[in-house]
Protein backbone atom coordinates (compact mmCIF):
# COMPACT_ATOMS: atom_id res chain seq x y z
CA UNK A 1 0.00 0.00 0.00
CA UNK A 2 1.53 3.47 -0.75
CA UNK A 3 1.08 6.74 1.54
CA UNK A 4 1.78 10.51 0.38
CA UNK A 5 3.55 12.76 1.55
CA UNK A 6 4.62 16.35 0.97
CA UNK A 7 7.58 16.51 -1.10
CA UNK A 8 7.97 20.47 -2.17
CA UNK A 9 5.67 23.45 -0.98
CA UNK A 10 5.85 27.29 -2.32
CA UNK A 11 3.83 29.74 -2.18
CA UNK A 12 3.67 33.75 -4.55
CA UNK A 13 1.53 36.52 -3.33
CA UNK A 14 1.91 40.05 -5.95
CA UNK A 15 4.09 42.51 -4.59
CA UNK A 16 1.15 45.31 -4.52
CA UNK A 17 0.20 45.63 -0.72
CA UNK A 18 -3.22 47.42 0.02
CA UNK A 19 -3.62 48.15 3.41
CA UNK A 20 -6.88 48.87 4.88
CA UNK A 21 -6.56 52.59 5.07
CA UNK A 22 -5.93 52.32 0.95
CA UNK A 23 -9.36 50.79 1.16
CA UNK A 24 -10.98 53.53 3.29
CA UNK A 25 -10.08 55.61 -0.11
CA UNK A 26 -12.65 54.33 -2.22
CA UNK A 27 -14.92 53.06 0.39
CA UNK A 28 -16.67 53.26 3.18
CA UNK A 29 -14.44 51.50 5.47
CA UNK A 30 -11.53 51.53 8.44
CA UNK A 31 -9.04 49.75 9.85
CA UNK A 32 -10.36 49.57 13.10
CA UNK A 33 -13.57 48.19 11.82
CA UNK A 34 -11.82 45.42 9.50
CA UNK A 35 -8.70 44.67 12.32
CA UNK A 36 -11.31 44.34 14.76
CA UNK A 37 -13.98 41.70 12.92
CA UNK A 38 -11.63 40.02 10.94
CA UNK A 39 -7.77 40.13 12.08
CA UNK A 40 -6.80 41.91 8.65
CA UNK A 41 -4.34 44.51 7.88
CA UNK A 42 -3.41 44.00 4.59
CA UNK A 43 -4.01 41.99 1.20
CA UNK A 44 -2.00 41.77 -2.11
CA UNK A 45 -4.34 42.72 -5.06
CA UNK A 46 -3.00 41.66 -8.18
CA UNK A 47 -1.36 45.17 -9.96
CA UNK A 48 -2.61 45.77 -13.57
CA UNK A 49 0.04 45.20 -16.06
CA UNK A 50 1.88 43.07 -13.69
CA UNK A 51 0.85 39.97 -16.08
CA UNK A 52 -0.32 38.25 -12.87
CA UNK A 53 -3.54 35.97 -13.13
CA UNK A 54 -5.06 33.08 -11.26
CA UNK A 55 -2.96 30.35 -13.18
CA UNK A 56 0.07 32.45 -13.63
CA UNK A 57 0.53 32.91 -9.84
CA UNK A 58 -0.20 29.17 -9.52
CA UNK A 59 2.28 28.03 -12.00
CA UNK A 60 4.91 30.33 -10.16
CA UNK A 61 4.30 28.72 -7.03
CA UNK A 62 4.37 25.17 -8.33
CA UNK A 63 7.83 26.25 -9.52
CA UNK A 64 9.33 27.05 -6.11
CA UNK A 65 7.60 23.73 -5.27
CA UNK A 66 8.92 21.91 -7.78
CA UNK A 67 12.32 22.85 -7.27
CA UNK A 68 12.15 22.34 -3.29
CA UNK A 69 11.02 18.63 -4.44
CA UNK A 70 13.85 18.19 -6.38
CA UNK A 71 12.04 16.69 -9.27
CA UNK A 72 12.04 17.35 -12.68
CA UNK A 73 8.84 18.46 -14.14
CA UNK A 74 8.59 15.79 -16.28
CA UNK A 75 8.35 13.69 -13.07
CA UNK A 76 5.39 15.14 -12.60
CA UNK A 77 2.13 12.89 -13.63
CA UNK A 78 -0.82 15.10 -12.81
CA UNK A 79 -2.00 18.52 -11.79
CA UNK A 80 -4.92 19.57 -9.35
CA UNK A 81 -5.75 22.56 -9.54
CA UNK A 82 -8.13 25.03 -6.96
CA UNK A 83 -9.61 27.81 -7.63
CA UNK A 84 -13.08 29.61 -7.47
CA UNK A 85 -11.37 32.88 -9.92
CA UNK A 86 -10.04 31.03 -13.13
CA UNK A 87 -8.55 33.30 -15.64
CA UNK A 88 -11.44 31.95 -18.33
CA UNK A 89 -14.68 30.55 -17.93
CA UNK A 90 -13.22 27.55 -19.14
CA UNK A 91 -11.02 25.81 -19.49
CA UNK A 92 -9.91 25.58 -16.03
CA UNK A 93 -6.21 26.53 -14.69
CA UNK A 94 -4.59 23.49 -14.29
CA UNK A 95 -4.73 23.12 -18.28
CA UNK A 96 -2.61 26.58 -18.12
CA UNK A 97 -0.29 26.05 -15.55
CA UNK A 98 0.88 22.43 -17.71
CA UNK A 99 1.41 24.88 -20.60
CA UNK A 100 2.65 27.67 -18.48
CA UNK A 101 5.30 25.19 -17.16
CA UNK A 102 6.13 23.48 -20.10
CA UNK A 103 4.78 19.98 -19.27
CA UNK A 104 4.75 16.84 -21.03
CA UNK A 105 0.69 16.18 -21.83
CA UNK A 106 0.25 15.08 -18.25
CA UNK A 107 -3.79 15.21 -17.08
CA UNK A 108 -5.08 18.71 -15.12
CA UNK A 109 -8.15 18.61 -13.10
CA UNK A 110 -9.74 21.66 -11.57
CA UNK A 111 -11.29 20.88 -8.40
CA UNK A 112 -14.26 23.90 -7.51
CA UNK A 113 -14.78 23.87 -3.86
CA UNK A 114 -13.84 27.53 -2.80
CA UNK A 115 -12.24 28.21 0.81
CA UNK A 116 -12.12 24.05 1.32
CA UNK A 117 -10.72 23.84 -2.55
CA UNK A 118 -6.98 22.62 -1.61
CA UNK A 119 -8.52 20.06 1.00
CA UNK A 120 -10.48 18.74 -1.45
CA UNK A 121 -7.43 18.67 -4.04
CA UNK A 122 -5.20 17.56 -1.65
CA UNK A 123 -7.76 14.17 -1.05
CA UNK A 124 -8.27 13.87 -4.68
CA UNK A 125 -4.18 13.74 -5.23
CA UNK A 126 -3.59 11.18 -1.96
CA UNK A 127 -6.14 8.85 -3.47
CA UNK A 128 -4.40 8.94 -6.77
CA UNK A 129 -1.42 8.33 -5.16
CA UNK A 130 -2.63 5.84 -2.57
CA UNK A 131 -4.36 3.89 -5.66
CA UNK A 132 -0.76 3.83 -7.19
CA UNK A 133 -2.17 5.10 -10.53
CA UNK A 134 0.53 8.46 -10.10
CA UNK A 135 3.48 9.21 -8.70
CA UNK A 136 4.13 12.82 -8.00
CA UNK A 137 1.43 15.65 -8.25
CA UNK A 138 1.16 18.91 -8.22
CA UNK A 139 -1.27 20.59 -6.02
CA UNK A 140 -2.08 23.83 -6.71
CA UNK A 141 -4.53 26.40 -4.72
CA UNK A 142 -4.79 29.91 -7.02
CA UNK A 143 -7.06 33.18 -6.29
CA UNK A 144 -7.08 36.43 -8.25
CA UNK A 145 -10.17 37.95 -5.92
CA UNK A 146 -9.16 41.09 -6.68
CA UNK A 147 -10.29 41.06 -10.46
CA UNK A 148 -13.63 40.59 -9.36
CA UNK A 149 -15.11 42.23 -6.45
CA UNK A 150 -17.86 45.36 -5.67
CA UNK A 151 -14.91 47.72 -4.29
CA UNK A 152 -17.70 50.54 -3.91
CA UNK A 153 -18.81 50.67 -0.08
CA UNK A 154 -21.83 48.48 -1.65
CA UNK A 155 -19.60 45.95 -1.53
CA UNK A 156 -17.40 46.15 1.50
CA UNK A 157 -18.39 43.78 3.61
CA UNK A 158 -17.03 40.72 1.46
CA UNK A 159 -14.42 43.02 -0.39
CA UNK A 160 -12.44 44.39 2.23
CA UNK A 161 -11.87 40.50 3.18
CA UNK A 162 -10.17 39.17 0.10
CA UNK A 163 -6.71 38.73 -1.30
CA UNK A 164 -4.69 37.20 -4.03
CA UNK A 165 -2.06 34.71 -4.00
CA UNK A 166 -1.61 31.48 -4.49
CA UNK A 167 0.68 28.22 -3.17
CA UNK A 168 1.57 24.70 -3.98
CA UNK A 169 2.92 21.54 -3.22
CA UNK A 170 4.21 18.36 -4.73
CA UNK A 171 2.37 15.46 -3.56
CA UNK A 172 4.61 12.23 -3.86
CA UNK A 173 4.67 8.50 -3.24
CA UNK A 174 6.04 6.97 -0.45
CA UNK A 175 6.32 3.58 0.85
CA UNK A 176 6.95 4.70 4.66
CA UNK A 177 2.90 4.08 5.99
CA UNK A 178 3.93 6.69 9.03
CA UNK A 179 4.85 9.79 6.90
CA UNK A 180 2.64 11.63 4.73
CA UNK A 181 -1.32 11.93 4.37
CA UNK A 182 -3.23 10.10 7.29
CA UNK A 183 -6.61 10.93 6.21
CA UNK A 184 -9.02 13.58 4.53
CA UNK A 185 -12.41 14.15 5.25
CA UNK A 186 -14.73 15.85 3.30
CA UNK A 187 -18.31 17.38 3.80
CA UNK A 188 -20.61 19.86 2.08
CA UNK A 189 -24.21 20.75 2.82
CA UNK A 190 -25.82 22.18 -0.80
CA UNK A 191 -29.08 23.72 0.84
CA UNK A 192 -26.45 26.79 1.78
CA UNK A 193 -25.19 27.49 -1.67
CA UNK A 194 -26.63 30.63 -1.52
CA UNK A 195 -25.76 31.63 1.62
CA UNK A 196 -22.11 32.66 -0.61
CA UNK A 197 -22.38 33.06 -3.93
CA UNK A 198 -21.46 34.57 -6.84
CA UNK A 199 -24.63 33.76 -9.27
CA UNK A 200 -23.87 35.40 -12.12
CA UNK A 201 -22.09 35.61 -15.20
CA UNK A 202 -23.72 31.93 -15.42
CA UNK A 203 -25.68 29.53 -17.33
CA UNK A 204 -28.32 30.10 -14.81
CA UNK A 205 -27.35 34.02 -15.01
CA UNK A 206 -26.26 34.64 -18.62
CA UNK A 207 -24.36 38.38 -19.12
CA UNK A 208 -27.02 39.43 -21.58
CA UNK A 209 -30.01 38.81 -19.35
CA UNK A 210 -27.96 40.69 -16.80
CA UNK A 211 -27.18 43.82 -19.55
CA UNK A 212 -30.96 43.36 -20.58
CA UNK A 213 -32.17 44.50 -17.17
CA UNK A 214 -29.69 47.72 -16.48
CA UNK A 215 -30.67 47.18 -13.09
CA UNK A 216 -28.33 49.48 -10.80
CA UNK A 217 -29.01 47.18 -8.03
CA UNK A 218 -27.88 43.64 -9.74
CA UNK A 219 -24.67 43.05 -8.58
CA UNK A 220 -24.61 39.36 -9.00
CA UNK A 221 -21.63 39.07 -10.81
CA UNK A 222 -20.29 40.27 -7.60
CA UNK A 223 -19.97 37.75 -4.38
CA UNK A 224 -22.54 37.64 -2.10
CA UNK A 225 -22.15 36.57 1.89
CA UNK A 226 -24.33 36.01 4.52
CA UNK A 227 -21.56 36.88 6.84
CA UNK A 228 -22.85 36.35 10.09
CA UNK A 229 -24.65 33.12 8.54
CA UNK A 230 -21.46 31.43 7.22
CA UNK A 231 -20.04 32.65 10.55
CA UNK A 232 -21.77 30.70 12.48
CA UNK A 233 -21.67 27.30 10.14
CA UNK A 234 -17.71 27.67 9.71
CA UNK A 235 -16.92 27.44 13.63
CA UNK A 236 -19.16 24.29 13.82
CA UNK A 237 -17.91 22.89 10.80
CA UNK A 238 -14.74 23.43 11.49
CA UNK A 239 -14.78 21.87 14.94
CA UNK A 240 -16.68 18.89 13.70
CA UNK A 241 -13.74 18.05 10.45
CA UNK A 242 -11.05 18.39 13.14
CA UNK A 243 -12.69 16.07 15.77
CA UNK A 244 -13.49 13.50 12.87
CA UNK A 245 -9.77 13.38 11.83
CA UNK A 246 -8.64 12.96 15.75
CA UNK A 247 -10.95 10.30 16.27
CA UNK A 248 -10.48 7.86 12.71
CA UNK A 249 -6.60 8.47 13.79
CA UNK A 250 -6.59 8.00 17.28
CA UNK A 251 -5.17 10.86 18.02
CA UNK A 252 -6.16 14.13 20.78
CA UNK A 253 -6.43 17.41 20.21
CA UNK A 254 -3.18 17.99 22.62
CA UNK A 255 -1.12 15.92 20.05
CA UNK A 256 -1.61 18.70 17.11
CA UNK A 257 1.55 20.07 16.54
CA UNK A 258 0.20 22.71 14.19
CA UNK A 259 -3.03 23.07 12.84
CA UNK A 260 -3.25 25.41 9.56
CA UNK A 261 -7.09 26.81 9.41
CA UNK A 262 -8.00 28.19 6.39
CA UNK A 263 -7.50 31.64 6.58
CA UNK A 264 -11.26 33.05 6.11
CA UNK A 265 -11.30 35.18 9.90
CA UNK A 266 -8.87 35.47 12.75
CA UNK A 267 -12.06 35.33 15.19
CA UNK A 268 -12.70 31.76 13.52
CA UNK A 269 -9.44 30.33 13.88
CA UNK A 270 -9.16 32.18 17.70
CA UNK A 271 -12.23 30.34 18.30
CA UNK A 272 -11.24 26.64 16.96
CA UNK A 273 -7.92 27.41 19.14
CA UNK A 274 -9.51 28.04 22.29
CA UNK A 275 -11.94 24.86 21.59
CA UNK A 276 -9.13 22.75 21.04
CA UNK A 277 -6.84 24.31 23.92
CA UNK A 278 -3.79 25.11 21.45
CA UNK A 279 -1.62 27.52 22.41
CA UNK A 280 -0.06 30.16 20.07
CA UNK A 281 2.48 27.51 18.66
CA UNK A 282 -0.25 24.73 17.74
CA UNK A 283 -1.91 27.00 15.27
CA UNK A 284 -0.47 28.90 12.07
CA UNK A 285 -2.48 32.42 11.26
CA UNK A 286 -1.25 35.05 8.18
CA UNK A 287 -4.97 36.52 7.67
CA UNK A 288 -2.98 39.39 8.98
CA UNK A 289 -0.96 40.09 6.08
CA UNK A 290 -2.81 37.99 3.47
CA UNK A 291 -6.66 38.46 3.95
CA UNK A 292 -8.89 35.41 2.56
CA UNK A 293 -7.20 33.85 -0.49
CA UNK A 294 -9.55 30.98 -0.24
CA UNK A 295 -8.58 28.12 -2.38
CA UNK A 296 -4.87 29.12 -2.04
CA UNK A 297 -4.98 30.15 1.98
CA UNK A 298 -4.27 27.14 3.56
CA UNK A 299 -1.40 25.88 1.29
CA UNK A 300 0.04 29.70 1.55
CA UNK A 301 -0.05 28.94 5.33
CA UNK A 302 1.40 25.97 5.14
CA UNK A 303 4.36 26.80 3.01
CA UNK A 304 5.09 29.60 5.10
CA UNK A 305 4.63 27.99 8.05
CA UNK A 306 6.94 25.64 6.86
CA UNK A 307 9.38 28.40 5.49
CA UNK A 308 9.68 29.56 9.01
CA UNK A 309 10.47 26.07 10.68
CA UNK A 310 7.24 25.68 12.70
CA UNK A 311 7.00 22.10 10.83
CA UNK A 312 9.36 19.69 12.02
CA UNK A 313 9.68 15.62 10.85
CA UNK A 314 7.39 13.68 12.60
CA UNK A 315 4.70 16.67 13.31
CA UNK A 316 1.17 15.92 13.47
CA UNK A 317 -0.04 19.17 10.69
CA UNK A 318 -3.62 18.85 10.37
CA UNK A 319 -5.00 21.30 7.56
CA UNK A 320 -8.96 22.68 7.74
CA UNK A 321 -11.43 24.18 6.09
CA UNK A 322 -14.62 25.93 5.48
CA UNK A 323 -16.26 27.85 2.35
CA UNK A 324 -18.95 27.90 -0.17
CA UNK A 325 -20.57 25.63 -0.92
CA UNK A 326 -21.34 24.80 1.93
CA UNK A 327 -17.84 22.42 1.91
CA UNK A 328 -15.31 21.61 4.62
CA UNK A 329 -13.14 19.17 5.25
CA UNK A 330 -9.62 18.58 6.96
CA UNK A 331 -6.46 16.62 5.83
CA UNK A 332 -4.41 14.79 8.39
CA UNK A 333 -1.09 14.70 7.76
CA UNK A 334 2.55 12.82 10.11
CA UNK A 335 5.16 15.37 8.52
N1 LIG B 1 -16.28 48.51 7.02
C1 LIG B 1 -17.07 49.15 7.90
N2 LIG B 1 -18.29 48.71 8.23
C2 LIG B 1 -18.75 47.59 7.64
C3 LIG B 1 -17.97 46.88 6.71
C4 LIG B 1 -16.69 47.39 6.39
N3 LIG B 1 -15.86 46.77 5.52
N4 LIG B 1 -18.67 45.80 6.29
C5 LIG B 1 -19.84 45.83 6.92
N5 LIG B 1 -19.89 46.90 7.74
C6 LIG B 1 -20.99 47.30 8.64
C7 LIG B 1 -22.31 46.77 8.19
O1 LIG B 1 -22.91 47.62 7.25
C8 LIG B 1 -23.07 46.70 9.48
O2 LIG B 1 -23.53 47.98 9.80
P1 LIG B 1 -24.97 48.20 10.51
O3 LIG B 1 -24.87 47.50 11.82
O4 LIG B 1 -25.07 49.68 10.60
O5 LIG B 1 -25.95 47.57 9.57
C9 LIG B 1 -22.00 46.31 10.51
O6 LIG B 1 -20.75 46.68 9.92
C10 LIG B 1 -22.01 44.85 10.85
O7 LIG B 1 -22.00 44.07 9.65
P2 LIG B 1 -22.00 42.52 9.67
O8 LIG B 1 -21.98 42.03 8.25
O9 LIG B 1 -23.08 42.04 10.57
O10 LIG B 1 -20.57 42.24 10.34
P3 LIG B 1 -20.01 40.91 10.98
O11 LIG B 1 -19.67 41.14 12.38
O12 LIG B 1 -20.85 39.71 10.64
O13 LIG B 1 -18.63 40.73 10.20
C11 LIG B 1 -17.68 39.34 8.47
C12 LIG B 1 -18.63 40.49 8.81
C13 LIG B 1 -16.30 39.77 8.84
C14 LIG B 1 -17.78 39.09 6.99
C15 LIG B 1 -18.05 38.07 9.26
O14 LIG B 1 -19.44 37.85 9.19
C16 LIG B 1 -17.34 36.81 8.77
O15 LIG B 1 -16.14 36.70 8.86
N6 LIG B 1 -18.08 35.81 8.27
C17 LIG B 1 -17.50 34.52 7.87
C18 LIG B 1 -16.66 34.59 6.64
C19 LIG B 1 -16.25 33.20 6.20
O16 LIG B 1 -15.97 32.34 7.00
N7 LIG B 1 -16.27 32.94 4.92
C20 LIG B 1 -16.02 31.58 4.46
C21 LIG B 1 -14.98 31.48 3.51
S1 LIG B 1 -15.19 32.52 2.10
C22 LIG B 1 -15.45 31.49 0.74
O17 LIG B 1 -15.69 30.31 0.80
C23 LIG B 1 -15.44 32.16 -0.59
Amino acid sequence: MYNSKITGLGFYVPENVVTNHDLSKFMDTNDEWIQERTGIKERRWIKEGSGDSTSVMGAKAARTALERSGLKKEEIDFIVFATLSPDMYFPGGGVEVQELLGMDTIGALDVRNQCSGFVYAMSVADQFIKTGMYKNILVIGSENHSGGLDKTTRGRNVSVIFGDGAGAVVLSRTEDSNKGILSTHLHSEGKHAKELVLEGPSTARWVPEILANNDPNDVSYYPYMNGQFVFKHAVTRFSEAIIEGLEKNNLEASDIDLLVPHQANLRIAQFIQRKFKLNDDQVYNNIMNYGNTTAASVVIALSEAWGKDRIKDGDLVVLAAFGSGFTWGSVFIRW
